[in-house]
């Protein structure tokens, strides 16, 4: 279970966050919608590490993984993120099946050339990518890079996955295709999700659980 409590965060004096507290338990895709620059990025990217609040936590079954004095890198790696733009945390000169190996590689997931293949090969499969793995960026469309992100991301086991607007760039069959992949792995590995979008209906749809911000702060919906 994740639990956010008590997150602050301001800029200046533009106050984005205040005294904000969710949580999201295994297996459940959470909501969480609320107009342009309210701050759902900033605390995606709390939640990553990425950006550090001003104060409150996050615990990751009960641990204390993140807090405005303290960052468990090790335990950070638990939490992925997938952003808006598909193309954007991919390297253009790197092949999609170089790139999953590398993640394989740098996390020590495995050692021997064959079997850091199976396990790239795997999770390549389970979102349905395993025929691009020779092509570059420039030869797959965006609903195929997002795929890719997926895997990246996925490869890591996290315990949390946060999608930023993660299929708002992609048509609707593409969207749906992408999302329904997601369903079957939260179905099977029991992640948790938090799905970042401004398209409520979307958020109604797909998720168990919704909140919605209002004034610095969320708010649970009754779906
Ligand atoms: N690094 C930063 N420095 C200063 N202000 C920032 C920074 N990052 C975000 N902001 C401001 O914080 C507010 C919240 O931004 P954020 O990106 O979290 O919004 P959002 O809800 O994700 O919006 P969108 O739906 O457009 O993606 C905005 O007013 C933004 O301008
Ligand atoms: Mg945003």
């Amino acid at each position: 279970m994740i639990s956010v409590k008590s997150v602050s965060k301001s800029f200046g004096d533009k106050k984005v966050l205040k005294d904000l507290s969710l949580q999201i338990n295994d297996g459940e895709i959470v909501g969480l919608y609320g107009e342009s620059g309210c701050g759902k990025s900033t605390l995606a990217k709390i939640m990553c590490g990425v950006e550090v609040a001003d104060g409150g936590e996050l615990f990751i079954d009960g641990v204390l993984v993140l807090s405005a004095k303290k960052y468990d890198r090790k335990a950070g790696k638990l939490i992925q993120m997938v952003y808006q733009q598909p193309f954007s945390a991919l390297d253009p000169s790197q092949k999609v099946g170089s790139a999953l190996y590398e993640i394989v590689k740098y996390n020590r997931l495995a050692k021997s050339r064959a079997d850091i293949k199976k396990i790239a090969y795997k999770v390549a499969v389970m979102m349905g990518i395993e025929r691009i793995l020779n092509q570059l960026p420039s030869e797959i469309s965006g609903g195929e890079a997002q795929r890719v992100n997926l895997a990246m991301s996925l490869m890591l086991s996290p315990k949390l996955l946060i999608l930023d607007e993660a299929t708002s760039m992609l048509d609707l069959s593409t969207q749906a295709e992408v999302l329904a992949k997601v369903k079957q792995i939260v179905e099977t590995d029991r992640i948790a999700v938090l799905f970042i979008s401004h398209d409520k209906e979307l958020v109604n749809y797909f998720c168990d659980r919704v909140y919605s911000y209002e004034n610095y702060n969320v708010k649970e919906i009754h779906l």
